[in-house]
């Protein structure tokens, strides 16, 4: 034990010398700018100076940006850093962008976020200090959700032949995907399109979007310059209400803004009644909590026969107490009582709990309170 100990201190002092000695030798003289000798090699903190930028420029470019060669989030990035290094010069003139390259396809083609978005949020972060950066790519994120892409703008570009060395001259079919993942904006649209995700067409919606992007990122922060700025995008009120029960003041299980029906569909059963108005064919008509006694009644419908599920869980999302345990119920209304204990037997303590009720198809979970 003592002697592992020792060996990593040695090695840490090895490692320090190592490292003194090479920034001292003819290494370092090469690698590093020249400079007066003795002061510091210093490059500005973030943010750095923005200026307006024109948006329909970016736009070309960053449709240029991605047929480059090093793709959408290397483009969306590049258009940005450029424009600047051409207005503004230094310290931009200095930045490499060839680092974003990683990003495209979704970060090396995995298919996580939009590669332009990995792109102009990274441009955003250098030229916009900490809470407008969050502001401004809120905004990003949520609009890319929404719109259509390649937007109508992009389209009329490439029909007119006005994008630098424009590749493919049609009009493209338009998708909203509803998402940042590069997964779901290509499978989609090219589901839409009916051609290959590896197609000529489907890499030419990509340039388009990456112009898109930049366009848009570019418009926004002009905006916030010109202190212009309000955000069009408004979240969906489906995630605020599965994240009334998932979020950080109840079960505090998950982190995220994106469309969770999207991929889970609604176990609560309600927000189709909701946006649809139609009723659910099981339903829990209430729960009635008797101020005194410790006891509460969850009361639902069957329309059908069948197997029913009714569990409580509590705010952590452990399961308390099987009430109804895949028990077959005839059609009609029921009412279950909770005493308050759980599984155990023993008494849980007063607060708030979630029941779920699966029946047939039907999935549904509603908070309650113990008293
Ligand atoms: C009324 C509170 C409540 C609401 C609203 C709610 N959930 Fe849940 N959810 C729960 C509870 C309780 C569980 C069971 C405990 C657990 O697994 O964490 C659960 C479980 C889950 C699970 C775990 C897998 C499963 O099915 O057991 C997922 C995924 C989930 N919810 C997604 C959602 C989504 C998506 C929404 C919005 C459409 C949503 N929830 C709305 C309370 C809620
Ligand atoms: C892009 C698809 C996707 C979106 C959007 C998404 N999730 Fe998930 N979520 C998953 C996957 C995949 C898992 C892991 C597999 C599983 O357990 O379902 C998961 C797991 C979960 C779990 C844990 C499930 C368990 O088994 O205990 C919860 C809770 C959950 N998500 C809630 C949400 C909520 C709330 C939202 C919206 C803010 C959301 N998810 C948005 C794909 C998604």
């Amino acid at each position: 034990m003592d002697q592992r100990r020792m060996s990593r201190k040695e090695f840490l002092r090895t490692g320090a010398k190592l490292a003194v000695g090479l920034t001292a030798g003819v290494g370092a003289m090469t690698l590093l700018p020249r400079r007066a000798a003795g002061a510091p090699y210093s490059v500005p903190s973030l943010p750095w100076p923005y200026v307006e930028l024109d948006v329909e420029e970016a736009r070309k470019r960053g449709y240029a940006g991605y047929y480059s060669g090093k793709g959408c989030s290397y483009g969306a990035f590049h258009v940005i850093i450029s424009m600047l290094q051409e207005e503004v010069g230094e310290p931009y003139a200095s930045m490499p962008t060839e680092f974003l390259e990683w990003g495209r396809g979704g970060g090396w083609g995995w298919g996580t976020l939009c590669g332009a978005l990995t792109g102009a949020l990274t441009a955003i972060n250098v030229c916009k200090e900490r809470g407008v950066a969050r502001k401004l790519g809120d905004e990003l994120l949520g609009w890319y959700t929404q719109t259509a892409f390649p937007t109508d703008i992009s389209n009329l570009y490439a029909v007119e032949g006005r994008f630098p060395d424009t590749r493919i001259r049609d009009e493209q079919v338009q998708t909203v995907c509803g998402s940042p993942l590069c997964h779901v904006s290509v499978s989609e649209w090219v589901a839409a399109a009916n051609v290959g995700a590896s197609s000529p067409e489907r890499s030419e919606r990509c340039g388009r979007l990456t112009g898109d992007v930049a366009a848009y990122t570019v418009q926004i922060m002009n905006d916030e310059l010109k202190e212009t700025f309000a955000p069009l995008y408004a979240a969906p009120a489906s995630v605020a209400y599965c994240m009334d029960c998932h979020g950080r003041d109840a079960l505090d299980d998950t982190l995220g803004k994106m469309e969770c029906t999207q991929c889970h569909g609604d176990h609560t059963g309600r927000l189709t009644a909701r946006d649809w108005g139609a009723t659910p064919t099981h339903q829990v008509r209430q729960h009635d909590p008797g101020p005194f006694a410790r006891r509460t009644t969850i009361r639902f419908a069957t329309p059908s026969a069948g197997v029913v599920w009714l569990a409580i869980y509590d705010i952590h999302g452990r399961l308390v107490k099987n009430l109804v345990n895949l028990e077959h119920y005839l059609q009609g209304l029921h009412d279950v009582v909770w005493d308050g204990t759980n599984n155990r037997g023993e008494r849980v303590a007063s607060g708030t709990y979630f029941y779920r009720l699966q029946a047939g198809t039907h999935d549904e979970t509603q908070r309650i309170n113990l008293f």
